[in-house]
């Protein structure tokens, strides 16, 4: 047995630490191990085992919806631009010039035709040409061969306006990586035409990136305690709200749980004819019957319908949120919001007023969340939770059996509080850390 009797975390091989992490990571048992959230080693791993290997998001098409409009974004830890060429080709790019390596893009978000390097002022196009040296001729003679220094590109793939890319040649297609996810996304996002409104919010938290993947993943168990002032304030009904409606995981870590019935309707109703046209008879019934949708796609990017009364009006708002890994301890949060392009200008505010006021910095749900993720990161962190073997505990929910009546794909559970897709995510860590 490899573990503390032998040595210490920090002195194990890549090879022992992934022999550990298979004994100690047992998903099916419903037993997760502390240390995974707090240890410096594990999380140097999964930067080279998850997020140098999987798709990760990147944004949505309408953050550039014009020709030459570019943003940054991080991938796997490196910048990289992604620009709307003169052909309308959404690419990527390394954000590194080629000569000497010098970050060639500081600006988050722009419109323009080419990049110059403050550098050495090497200038190149956004579809990634080197077409700019200064003084090339009299400096190089006719020596430099512009066409071998482009701009390094970056994989990336689209799903309904989602963006992704991934620094891995050998990744499946976004489209398998996605799977029979891609039914629930189509309700998330692709009832419409979507559109983000403004810059994605961003702010950092003192948390282990896992813990807001979890918590999205499949834990709608905590809303009636944590987010119990809700309740008082009126703006659900009752502390079991949440309770009611499906868990649902498919392969690669994916899921998300759906809250249901509604008796009203949570988005424009003029709107209606073209949700029919975007979904199947099937997706739109769930999406006719939505009180809230929250999930995450693996490793890190959790997404959210919800519906709550502002101002005696029920409203739904739609959001993205990537956890960002900075560090063991550290991420930052972005947080983009969707709303319907074709909806009136009144539902949009409506809408948006709904984000703000639970999901954003200074949002209910929001801030009730990060204490807690902030609090179980701390208890996780240093060497003692190794040392002791602290663990988890994930069982809720191994006594049931899913149903087979549901119209959507995947593994589906007709109560929400459950804890199968939290399993289902860390089995698929494993597997990752383990490849
Ligand atoms: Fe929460």
């Amino acid at each position: 047995m490899v573990g503390k009797t032998i040595k210490d975390l920090k002195e194990m091989s890549q090879t022992e630490m992934i022999e550990y992490l298979d004994e100690t990571v047992r998903p099916e048992e419903g037993s997760i191990p502390a240390y995974i959230l707090g240890d410096a080693n594990v999380y140097d791993l999964e930067h080279k085992k998850l997020f140098l290997k999987t798709w990760l998001f990147i944004g949505h098409e309408s953050e550039i919806p014009n020709k030459n409009d570019y943003m940054l974004r991080d991938l796997g830890g490196y910048s990289v631009i992604i620009t709307r060429s003169a052909d309308g080709v959404i690419r990527g790019f390394y954000n590194m010039c080629t000569h000497r390596g010098m970050k060639l893009c500081r600006a988050d978000k722009g419109n323009k035709s080419s990049f110059t390097c403050p550098y050495h002022g090497f200038n190149f196009k956004n579809n990634g040409d080197l077409v700019g040296v200064p003084l090339q001729k009299d400096i190089y003679g006719t020596d430099l061969d512009k066409s071998t220094l482009g701009l390094h590109k970056v994989r990336i793939e689209s799903y309904k306006g989602l963006l992704f890319g991934t620094w891995n040649e050998d990744a499946e297609p976004l489209t398998e990586f996605l799977g029979d996810f891609k039914w629930y996304l189509d309700i998330l996002v692709g009832r419409a035409e979507m559109e983000v409104v403004g810059p994605p919010q961003r702010f950092i938290i003192h948390s282990n990136w896992k813990v807001g993947a979890d918590n999205f993943v499949g834990d709608s168990y905590h809303t009636m305690v944590t987010h119990g002032s809700i309740v008082k304030l009126g703006m659900v009904p009752s502390a079991t709200y949440s309770k009611k409606g499906y868990q649902i995981h498919t392969e690669n870590g994916h899921g998300l749980n759906l809250g249901t019935p509604n008796p009203d309707f949570a988005f424009p109703e003029e709107l209606i004819p073209e949700y029919k046209s975007n979904l199947s008879e099937e997706q739109f019934d769930v999406l006719s019957n939505l009180k809230n949708m929250i999930g995450n796609i693996f490793p890190n990017i959790s997404f959210l319908i919800s519906h709550t009364k502002v101002k005696d009006k029920l409203i739904s708002n739609t959001t993205m949120r990537m956890w960002r890994p900075v560090g063991v301890d550290k991420m930052e949060v972005i947080s983009w919001f969707l709303v319907e392009k074709n909806a009136s200008q009144d539902w949009k505010n409506r809408s948006r007023d709904s984000y703000i006021l639970t999901f954003s910095p200074s949002g209910i749900f929001e801030q009730d969340d990060t204490e807690v993720f902030t609090d179980i990161t701390a208890a996780a962190s240093g060497p003692m939770p190794y040392m002791k073997e602290l663990t988890y505990n994930y069982t809720m929910g191994m006594h049931r059996e899913p149903v087979k009546d549901f119209a959507g794909p995947g593994v589906v559970y007709d109560d929400k509080f459950s804890e199968a897709n939290q399993r289902n995510f860390y089995r698929y860590w494993l597997d990752l850390m383990k490849a």
